[in-house]
């Protein structure tokens, strides 16, 4: 074997040489070897070898030439007919002539071969083979090129081998291509980082992702930068409505339980192929599009401005027979089933200038009625159609990359008459002028400007060429791989407990998986199939045994409970505002109310906030930017969604002189006099409280030393848990309210409702209205 290759080689070089004349310079060939490590394997038999193949074809006589080593664990007496069987099954590169193409293959199956790699001396023995080579033929070397094909679990160990053993001269490049999963979350991805590191550079590393390869994603860049000068002015959040980024699969997980069941969609294929297109819609075009280093700059900067996701920005489904799959695969019992997640829907926002308020829906899921993905970034429509409704400028305006599959069926950015005439993104690109009849995203296509790549190319093919040439900004740099687990990780964290909406898959799915966005949260449309006794509204209501304070404490289903306290409040504030012309509400942190807020926020559109002035409870001695800021949760949950005037917002001043809640910069005083200034007799109008796991409202604990602040409205006082520095309203404060509300909710606090009814009533209701 060895014999025949080696006379075939030398047959195959001649061959080359004889036919260089593409190379105009006529400077003696340089030589890559490519070794495959995991040759065999699913991806190198269904991609890579078809990808190398067609780099080979493209490159002969251009100045490389080549030899192709595959790796594998087995002796060579199993490896070599295996793939033999994978390069007999080649298909012929579009570009190539059938006769061309045959004596093209001949040739590249010639410079293949098999060679086992399991010890470090097998990697020391493919080093002097290649080293051999060079000699004998009197070849300059360009470079070594690495593909790992193997389980992730294996690259430290194949990396460190590699490198002890088969690193080029220095005059020569030394490449080594990885391909995802880079890590499981921001910890483990980490890890893997620092292990590579150990053995490789950073510059030397070629971190695949596929999507990258895609030839709209590739262009998406081009595309905005060719047409900035339209694109510029509407690229922004007064112009863009919504931007949608999904993966529609048909398949089902069935054969690769062992790695998706530890995987999930969301690892799968929103950590990174999603990710990355959402990088390149949103990034700052680079100056220069064939800097890599910039290119890189500018997609890490993205993750800068995105704003994190929590257990509330996603949907989460499984379809049924993933159990049953996973049962099978993974020798369970008929009883166990998994929580991984086959199809999530995120809402994604950022919190930069540019784009503030946009959403962007992320989704991706197997086993859904069609195969299809696309980005889309949908306009806001100014125009108002009096007639003719079906002309152009009254349909959707909206830009498609779509990257294939679907009705459409190939690759083609498609940009909406009513937006503009887009210049073709590359010379091998052509305008699409004849049109299937069929409708893209509600539009027909002659409602559409299409652009497609004139010849497709593979994106492994497309990848495998930009290994070649150096080029580094098609792969994912360590920052930026890190930057994105980053982000995704604590969604992942929060929904480790979370159960997935079961869907039966395929068109049966109908609207069960359709989400929708309530606030800044995402949910499905429809409830999920539970039977809830639904009774009357009122009867849902029960009045609980036992008072608090004197006054009656009433349990409900959430939503209602949420849904009658907010239009109750928007009653009262009415009325008040009707006689006093200003509704004084005191909001407190917590988890409890921000259900409240939401509803506030997203249904009670003609709540008086121009009247409404909003006071804080308490609040932790943490910057307001901190997450545990009460202020910024009522922020971020009520107040930037709803027209209150500035000057009526009211947060408590904890920081002070660049310090927090130090006694001598009298916050405390400083907020009980604005209460004086603006609130009649200091008597708030509605305190809204909650109530903690040990009992404490606002601020206000068993242990602070309360009974010193007298006829004080605000006060310092200190926690039990972290952080320790509060500032909160007295008592006192408390009880000048007009009304106060306390709202506890949530599984856990039920013991506690329990234990609060049993607290004797007192006469003088400090308390006034349970809720
Ligand atoms: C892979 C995922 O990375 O991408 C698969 O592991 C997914 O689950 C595939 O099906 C999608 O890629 P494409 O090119 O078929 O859209």
């Amino acid at each position: 074997m060895w014999r025949v290759t080696w006379l075939l080689l030398l047959a195959t070089t001649v061959w080359q040489r004889g036919h260089t004349t593409e190379d105009e310079n006529a400077q003696s060939p340089r030589h890559v070897s490519v070794v495959i490590v995991g040759s065999t394997g699913d991806l190198a038999r269904k991609y890579l070898w078809q990808g190398f193949f067609r780099l080979y074809s493209s490159q002969v006589g251009k100045g490389y030439t080549f030899s192709f080593y595959g790796g594998g664990l087995s002796p060579s007496e199993k490896g070599t007919p295996l793939l033999f069987e994978i390069l007999k099954e080649l298909k012929c590169p579009p570009e190539l002539a059938a006769e061309r193409c045959a004596l093209v293959k001949e040739q590249f199956l010639r410079l293949s071969q098999y060679i086992q790699l399991k010890t470090v001396e097998d990697y020391e023995k493919l080093s002097q083979q290649i080293e051999q080579q060079l000699k004998q033929e009197d070849m300059v070397e360009a470079g070594r090129l690495f593909y790992l094909s193997v389980p992730a679990f294996a690259y430290a160990d194949v990396s460190s081998k590699i490198n002890s053993t088969c690193r080029p001269p220095a005059e020569a490049w030394f490449r080594v291509v990885l391909e995802k999963p880079f890590g499981h979350d921001f910890e483990s991805a980490q890890l893997l980082a620092a292990q590579l590191a150990g053995f490789l550079k950073e510059e030397e590393m070629y971190r695949i992702d596929h999507y990258l390869g895609k030839e709209v994603v590739a262009q998406i860049l081009s595309f905005r930068k060719k047409n900035s000068n339209f694109l510029e002015p509407i690229w922004n959040r007064h112009h863009i409505e919504r931007i949608e980024i999904v993966l529609k699969e048909t398949l089902v997980c069935k054969g690769r339980i062992q790695f998706y069941d530890q995987y999930g969609v969301i690892r799968d294929v929103l950590q990174n192929h999603l990710t990355e297109v959402l990088t390149l819609l949103m990034m700052k075009i680079p100056a220069n599009l064939s800097n890599s280093e910039e290119v890189l700059k500018n997609k890490l900067n993205v993750f800068s401005f995105l704003a994190p996701l929590g257990r509330n920005s996603v949907v989460v489904g499984q379809y049924q027979k993933y159990t049953e799959e996973v049962q099978e695969e993974l020798n369970k019992t008929k009883d166990y089933f998994s929580r991984t997640p086959t199809f999530a829907g995120v809402g994604i926002f950022t919190d930069s200038p540019q784009y503030d308020g946009i959403p962007i829906f992320m989704t991706s899921g197997k086993m859904l009625d069609e195969r299809v993905g696309y980005a889309r970034i949908l306009f806001k429509n100014d125009i108002f159609c009096v007639q003719d409704y079906s002309h152009v400028s009254c349909k959707p305006k909206q830009i498609v990359f779509h990257l294939g599959h679907g009705a459409l069926d190939y690759p083609a950015i498609l940009v909406s008459k009513n937006l503009f005439k887009p210049s073709l993104v590359s010379s091998v690109w052509r305008e699409v002028t004849e049109h299937k009849d069929i409708s893209v995203l509600g539009l027909p296509l002659s409602d559409y400007y299409i652009q497609t790549p004139v010849a497709p190319k593979e994106a492994y093919y497309v990848l495998i060429n930009k290994v070649l040439h150096g080029r580094k900004d098609s792969f994912i740099s360590a920052d930026n791989l890190l930057a994105s687990w980053a982000f995704w990780t604590p969604l992942l964290d929060s929904l480790v407990q979370a159960f997935p909406r079961p869907y039966p898959g395929g068109a049966a799915n109908g609207d069960l998986l359709n989400f929708q966005l309530r606030g800044r949260e995402l949910a499905y449309v429809n409830e999920a199939v539970v039977n809830v006794i639904q009774q009357g509204q009122d009867e849902n209501f029960q009045v609980m045994q036992g008072k608090f304070r004197g006054a009656e404490m009433v349990s409900a289903w959430a939503k209602e409970l949420v849904e009658r306290l907010a239009s109750d409040l928007q009653s009262i504030a009415e009325e008040v505002i009707q006689d006093e012309g200003q509704f004084h509400l005191v909001l407190s942190g917590g988890s409890s109310p921000i259900a409240l807020f939401l509803q506030l926020a997203l249904h009670h559109y003609t709540f008086p906030w121009h009247q409404t002035h909003v006071w804080l409870a308490d609040e932790r001695c943490v910057p307001t930017t901190d997450a545990g800021s009460n202020f910024r949760t009522i922020y971020e949950q009520l107040l930037q969604h709803v027209r209150i005037p500035y000057f009526n917002i009211h947060p408590m001043p904890v920081q002070l002189n660049q310090r927090l809640c130090v006694e001598e910069d009298g916050g405390a005083l400083l907020y009980e006099k604005e209460i004086n200034q603006h609130v009649n007799a200091s008597s708030f109008h509605y305190v809204l409280l909650g109530v903690g796991q040990d009992g404490h409202t606002a601020s206000l604990f068993q242990d602070s030393k309360l009974d010193e602040t007298g006829e004080r409205l605000v006060t310092l006082t200190e926690s039990p848990v972290k952080p320790h520095q509060r500032m909160s309203l007295t008592f006192t404060a408390i009880n000048k309210a007009r009304r106060v509300g306390v709202l506890v909710m949530g599984k856990r606090k039920h013991e506690l409702v329990t234990q609060l009814s049993r607290i004797k009533g007192q006469d003088n209701p400090e308390v006034a209205e349970g809720v």
